[in-house]
């Protein structure tokens, strides 16, 4: 990939649609969306929920006929492509392994593949390592020793625990500093030595900056929480000349893509979606703004939305049931549902491009200080979708 060359394209495609990026589609428009994402929305609400999947996932345009939307779409997939490097998953030891989630396995099988496969160093810093479970992974059988840093005393508690009862072993060869980083100029360890590999497994937010700001000699980043920064992007000339920045709803796409994979995620987020929707629909008919709700809980969405509503908007409790599940059921409603639900698409397609617009500027700005740095997808989509790591 020429890395520049995408970035200015990824770039200019981002201010193109802005308008969708930038706001919830609910927040945009009180009916429709204007010229030429209404036309597109039309076309998406008249898709099956497993054709709407394809082109989320894939990118798949045969349902389509719009040729402006057919030409997005294409556009957004070339935009998003990114080489893959592909691992084999490294056995982990069994106990390393215990009460760990799949998604934290596949990452650290892929992980202790690529540096055994890339890297000769001895020492590792492992930023926002949390319990310390990919510096296990990596210590465990080898001559590797580890320094752990995190801000959160309580995960590193348990940590040293786990090792203690499950892996003795590495007691000698694993240490954890508790340290919030604030700064790419103070840090309680040594980044720069070129003997010393950083790595920052989602390391949170502004973490995974201040890591590619240290000047380190080796790194492997994979950044995730974009929502966390707080203009801490935009490090390169190339992105410094006409900066994008982006709105807390832009990052927060960028922090969620890739997230529906199956039928069964597009479902969920139908269920949720649908009753958040309409008592933003009923709010406004009643005069009133748009509304964050915070987040729900599972069982309210088994419930009807006169239950939902009156939960969270109280203000409906002068309604009754009757007419709050009439006002749901109605087919004006349920048409406006399917037309926001399914324009959701033409937003969920720039998540991609809005976390690659952060990486790739990271990694323009570490080729500016001659750092021969790469950028790779490591970990499977459908597993761990945070999965761009800038690797040197
Ligand atoms: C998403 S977790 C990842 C933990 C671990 N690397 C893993 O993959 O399981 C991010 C970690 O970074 C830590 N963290 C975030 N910002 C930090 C900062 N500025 N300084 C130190 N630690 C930080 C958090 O406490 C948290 O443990």
């Amino acid at each position: 990939m020429d890395y520049k060359e995408r970035f200015l394209a990824i770039k200019k495609f981002l201010n193109e649609h802005q308008y969708l990026h930038e706001l919830e589609l609910l927040e945009r428009s009180k009916d429709e969306l204007s010229t030429p994402y209404h036309q597109w929305a039309l076309e998406l609400s008249k898709l099956e929920l497993n054709d709407l999947l394809k082109l989320e996932r894939d990118f798949e345009t045969q349902r389509l006929a719009n040729f402006d939307l057919i030409h997005f779409v294409k556009e957004a997939q070339r935009l998003s492509e990114v080489a893959t490097l592909k691992l084999a998953s490294s056995k982990l030891s069994p106990f390393i392994e215990r009460k760990l989630t799949p998604k934290k396995i596949h990452e650290i099988q892929k992980l202790v593949t690529l540096v055994d496969q890339k890297f000769t160093h001895k020492n590792i810093i492992d930023f926002g390592s949390g319990m310390g479970h990919l510096s296990m992974a990596l210590t465990c059988h080898h001559h590797r020793t580890s320094v752990c840093v995190d801000m959160d005393a309580n995960l590193q508690k348990k940590g040293q625990e786990k090792i203690q009862r499950w892996l003795p072993e590495l007691k000698n060869k694993m240490q954890f500093i508790q340290s919030k980083i604030l700064n790419a100029h103070d840090f309680p360890v040594d980044v720069k030595n070129p003997e010393t590999l950083l790595i920052g497994l989602h390391a949170c937010g502004p973490l995974s900056t201040l890591l590619v700001q240290s000047s380190p000699t080796h790194l492997i980043s994979i950044a995730c929480c974009y929502h966390k920064l707080n203009r801490e992007y935009n490090l390169s000339k190339i992105s410094q000349k006409n900066p994008l920045w982006f709105s807390g709803h832009a990052l927060t796409l960028a922090a969620k893509c890739l997230g529906t994979q199956t039928e069964n995620d597009l479902q969920l987020k139908w269920q949720v979606k649908r009753y958040r929707y309409a008592l933003h629909f009923l709010l406004q008919q009643e005069g009133q703004s748009f509304v964050s709700l915070g987040n729900a809980h599972a069982s309210d969405y088994h419930n009807d939305f006169a239950h939902y509503g009156k939960k969270y908007a109280p203000e409906l409790n002068k309604f009754s049931d009757q007419f709050l599940n009439d006002f749901f059921a109605n087919d004006k409603t349920q048409e406006k549902l399917q037309y926001f639900f399914k324009a959701g698409t033409l937003r969920a397609m720039l998540g991609r491009l809005i976390e690659l617009y952060i990486n790739l500027d990271r990694l323009l700005y570490l080729q500016e200080q001659a750092k021969e740095a790469q950028l790779f997808k490591i970990f499977d989509d459908s597993i761990s979708p945070r999965n761009l790591a800038i690797v040197f």
